[in-house]
């Protein structure tokens, strides 16, 4: 036994949540598989990828799970955030509704969950400058307020994806 066989084998369980739509699953395609669906289906149940990254040279495994926004579709809510130890919380910049709806999955999660996920809150789209609802101070202002990350993404043109996912591994690390 030595502390750094340990150390190698890390294994993450991130969680991503938000209305049906706003491009969870696509937000993942993207960053384990760089692919991007224009006319992705609503996810049924749960589905999850093991992605591995290296952080400060060791390799670390995120296990990120992807849900269903929509009710009728979603997995025992327990289960789904049982072990999480990040959570990306995802709205469309896009649809102001899906940022309204922000409130009630940080309670799902707060109430689901351990204490202490490192919460990353999401704005995607961001391509989708002409069609914007949600400014990018609200976005921050809302991260602030709840003590979260804050970080606007787009799965279609690939900014900060990679990003996103790598703040929640490197703090969870
Ligand atoms: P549910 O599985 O129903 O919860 O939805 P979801 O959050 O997984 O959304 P999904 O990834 O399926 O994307 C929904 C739609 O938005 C699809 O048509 C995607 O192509 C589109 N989409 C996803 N991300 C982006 C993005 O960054 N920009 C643009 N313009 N469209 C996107
Ligand atoms: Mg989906």
């Amino acid at each position: 036994f030595n502390a750094d066989e340990q150390t190698e084998n890390y294994l993450f369980k991130i969680v991503l949540v938000g209305d049906s739509a706003v491009g969870k699953s696509n937000l993942l395609a993207r960053f384990a598989r760089d692919e991007f669906y224009p006319n992705s289906k609503s996810t049924i149940g749960v589905e999850f990828q093991t992605q591995k990254m290296e952080i400060n040279g060791k390799e670390i495994k995120a296990q990120i799970w992807d849900t269903a926004g929509q009710e009728r579709f979603r997995a025992v809510t327990s289960a789904y955030y049982r072990g999480a130890v990040g959570a990306l919380l995802v709205y469309d910049i896009s649809r102001r509704q899906t940022f309204e709806s922000i409130g009630r999955w940080l309670n799902e999660l707060q109430t689901h969950s351990d204490m202490n996920v490192i919460t990353m809150l999401v704005g995607n789209k961001s391509d989708l400058k002409d069609a914007r609802e949600v400014s990018t101070a609200q976005g921050r202002a809302l991260a602030e307020e709840q003590g979260l990350f804050f970080i606007e993404t787009s799965a279609l043109d690939s900014s900060n994806v990679f990003a996103a996912f790598q703040t929640v591994i490197r703090e969870i690390y």
